[in-house]
């Protein structure tokens, strides 16, 4: 009703309300690199395509005169109360869409209490996100580095600033083949607009200073600071513009400490060497609740549950690398009858309404995840754009719940749906 009222009041929405018209006025609002890396998708695209397709395959099946006039929205997650069943995903490089990236984002969802996943990849380092986000509700997501030390560093950093979970992201081992990137010859990291959680951590520093000596000879070991690794960075940006790959860019980065820098974060930000028997070294540095990120098959959810995590969240990364990938709202009835209630789920990849998260939470997830949409909130209008298209979320799962017929989130499952068709 606030949105409602807000409208008969004459107050313009900041940003459309339509998932479509939103992110015509992103495109219009970003440059078309900027644009091109937070809506792309892997390959020909077709995963993003499945993972709309599939919530197209249900319908809701309302229900009438079930006395809908008190709606609750909470959901217990991680030993809380959250206010709804809504998470912000993890989005990196998120400068690109405005320039308060993650500050912003965070400080509208502690106004909407809505818990944010602070990305590996953020724009901001944890620390100023955190003080910005005051109360709010912190999650922190992990890319698992070939750097035992890093990783360490990051989850004492995150539990520093009060993050309540690690989300673990299994899916970014190797960068997707990004076409939309790829075409536009556009590299985010590098540009050094995603690598503030690195140029922020004193372990990360150390790294890059091994390497300068290991470069200039002994006797060589440079101060690193965050000043210094930031403008290193921006050394490494502006040699390489927005060319993946030029003659220039070896030249400039001769220069030892950009080109040390670039060299240390390509060469520790995955492994794609993992396997199961690593998960017991995340114990070892953090006692925090642990989601595995990107759990698409439900012999993997059994093998997660084996090894004791506290969730699992089936994303598909939006369809930024698997191309013709599995649907993640296709995957999630065989993970859910695995899980069977022992630890919760989180959906993302495709949400774009709240009606979209219906469908989900009555699949069996316990949470869903919203990407994209956020983003270009935050491409349009910065804070308030990313409040407006949450709120808008909340407000329509609101609805939709209570004109299916049902007063509560914990009211739903499959019988609120029917298969199309
Ligand atoms: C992402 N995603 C992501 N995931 C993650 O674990 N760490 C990250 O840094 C990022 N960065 C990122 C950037 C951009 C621009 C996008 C669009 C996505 C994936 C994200 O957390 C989520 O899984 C998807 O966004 C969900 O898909 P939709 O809803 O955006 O289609």
């Amino acid at each position: 009703s606030e949105v409602y009222r807000a409208g008969v009041g004459g107050a313009k929405p900041a940003v459309p309300v339509d998932h479509a018209a939103l992110e015509q006025a992103a495109r219009k609002a970003i440059s078309a690199e900027a644009f091109a890396y937070l809506a792309g998708g892997a390959g020909g695209e077709a995963t993003m395509a499945a993972n709309r397709a599939a919530f197209s395959r249900w319908q809701v099946w309302p229900r009438v005169l079930r006395d809908v006039a008190a709606r609750d929205l909470s959901i217990e997650l991680l030993g809380r109360r959250r206010a709804t069943p809504f998470i912000l995903s993890p989005i990196g490089v998120a400068e690109l869409a405005h320039a308060d990236a993650d500050v912003a984002v965070g400080r509208a969802a502690s106004e909407l209490d809505v818990p944010y996943v602070l990305s590996n990849q953020a724009s901001r380092p944890m620390e100023e996100v955190a003080a910005a986000m005051g109360a709010g509700s912190r999650w922190f997501q992990l890319y698992w580095s070939r750097s035992d030390e890093l990783n360490a560093s990051f989850l004492r950093r995150a539990e520093a600033v009060g993050c309540e979970a690690v989300v673990v992201t299994l899916d970014t081992h190797l960068l997707g083949w990004r076409t939309r990137d790829l075409d536009a010859a556009f590299l985010p990291f590098t540009r050094g607009q995603g690598i503030a959680q690195y140029t922020s951590d004193p372990v990360f520093a150390e790294l890059v200073r091994d390497r300068v000596a290991r470069s200039t000879g002994p006797g060589e070991r440079p101060r690193v600071t965050p000043t210094l690794l930031r403008s290193a960075f921006s050394i490494a940006r502006s040699a390489v513009g927005t060319r993946l790959v030029d003659g220039g860019v070896r030249d400039a980065l001769r220069s030892p400490l950009p080109r040390a820098a670039v060299e240390t974060f390509l060469d520790v930000f995955s492994d794609p060497s993992l396997t199961w028997d690593d998960l017991a070294r995340l114990r070892e540095w953090t006692s925090l609740p642990v989601l595995l990120k990107g759990v698409l098959h439900p012999d993997d959810a059994s093998r997660a549950l084996d090894h004791g995590v506290d969730g699992i969240v089936v994303s598909n990364h939006g369809g930024r690398q698997v191309d013709r990938s599995v649907a993640t709202l296709d995957a999630l009835p065989a993970i859910v009858e695995r899980v069977a209630g022992s630890v919760p789920i989180v959906l993302d990849s495709g949400i774009r309404g709240g009606a979209d998260a219906v469908i989900a939470l009555s699949l069996g997830a316990t949470a869903v995840g919203i990407g994209r949409p956020y983003a270009y909130g935050l491409a349009v209008a910065g804070q308030e754009g990313v409040r407006e298209v949450v709120r808008n979320h909340i407000a329509e799962l609101d609805l939709t719940l209570g004109l299916a017929g049902h007063r509560s989130v914990a009211e739903l499952g499959p019988e609120t749906l029917r298969a199309a068709g």
